[in-house]
């Protein structure tokens, strides 16, 4: 074919080339290996000497001119597709992604924080005090020998060489007064151990041990401290009530009701129709836990009180099985999501 007949002809095909396919084809058929103008370079050879360079020049030519004819519709077929593509496919941007959960602070956590935050703010230090104890400090310091009868109710874990799970975080009381001389103010939370399993007692559950001590320290100043914390926390209408009781390491000791938060009082399904809550064990520190610490009773009182955290829990969430709170079941973890102070 001549160049001429080669522009007449192919100009027009690649004109009306209708797919990416086609023009590869058609391509193939001009520059390929027995390509049209393949085929017309080749033949250059068999032309005399001084007609090869104006053949060569328009071979070069037309290849240019088809080249560029090519890319141009190349460009147009595609455009066309990515058209195509677009007015045919549509994105589902409603699709049903799982998202990321946030996560929520544990309830005893989230009580926790919040009685901490309030005790700190009234001046006590928070001291840590080991899980694992000795029956000195779990018991014999706080005027517990190991025959007494009080033992019996603290079902402990022992662990064997003298050494137990602690039942109690009163055993801080002694480890930080042995350190610490007065006045000193503070709360020991953490958790405690008693071979004790139903559906209110946990073997693992948390208390938040309080001491304060100084001089002319009195069983008001007590009421005083715990009348602001039961207002904190259950509501500024709240009343608190002191019954006798006994503690081996407090003296006299008394046990701590609160006016309930859910009726006032009247009685209902959370105080169990009484109109009170019972939340803690206090007491004025007995004389012979403070000699026991190398402090003086006669110039030194102080008074100790421990809350039980699960306890408080589980009133203010309003559950009455403590399993909930351990089986870590995340609907119910994302119930209580920011009842507890947890904002
Ligand atoms: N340790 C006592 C208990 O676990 C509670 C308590 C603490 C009582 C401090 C008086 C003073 O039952």
């Amino acid at each position: 074919m001549t160049p001429e007949q080669i522009k007449a002809d192919y100009i027009d095909k690649i004109e009306r080339v209708g797919s990416e396919k086609e023009l590869a084809d058609l391509k193939a058929a001009i520059f390929g290996k027995s390509g049209v103008i393949t085929e017309l370079t080749r033949s250059l050879k068999d032309l005399p000497n001084e007609e090869k360079p104006a053949a060569g020049k328009k071979i070069n030519d037309l290849r240019v001119e088809i080249l560029a004819l090519c890319d141009k519709k190349e460009a147009e077929l595609h455009r066309a597709a990515i058209e195509r593509q677009l007015n045919s496919e549509t994105l589902d941007l409603s699709i049903d992604k799982p998202f990321r959960t946030v996560g929520a602070i544990h309830p005893i956590n989230q009580i926790k924080k919040r009685l901490t935050d309030y005790f700190v703010g009234n001046g006590y230090i928070v001291y840590d005090s080991p899980e694992i104890e000795t029956d000195y400090y779990n018991f014999q310091a706080l005027n517990i020998p190991p025959d007494h009868p009080a033992r019996d109710m603290q079902d402990t874990f022992f662990i064997g060489d003298g050494m137990l799970l602690r039942s109690q975080t009163s055993s801080g009381q002694v480890r930080l007064m042995e350190k610490v001389k007065p006045p000193l103010k503070m709360i020991c939370p953490g958790r405690v151990f008693r071979a004790d399993d139903d559906s209110t007692h946990s073997p693992v559950f948390h208390q938040m041990e309080g001491l304060v001590v100084d001089k002319n320290v009195t069983l008001c100043d007590l009421k005083g401290a715990l009348e602001g914390f039961a207002k904190f926390i259950f509501g500024g209408q709240t009343r608190i009530r002191f019954r006798p009781s006994y503690f081996p390491f407090t003296e006299p000791s008394v046990e701590v009701d609160v006016s309930c938060f859910n009726c006032g009082g009247e009685g209902c399904r959370v105080c169990k129709n009484t109109g009170w809550i019972e939340i803690l064990g206090a007491g004025m520190v007995n004389r012979k836990v403070l000699a026991n610490c190398g402090i003086d009773p006669d110039e030194y009182q102080g008074f100790a009180f421990g809350l039980g955290l699960d306890r408080i829990t589980m009133i203010l969430c309003e559950i009455n099985d403590i399993k909930l709170l351990w089986e870590n079941d995340v609907r119910f973890l994302r119930a209580f999501r920011g009842q507890g102070g947890d904002k």
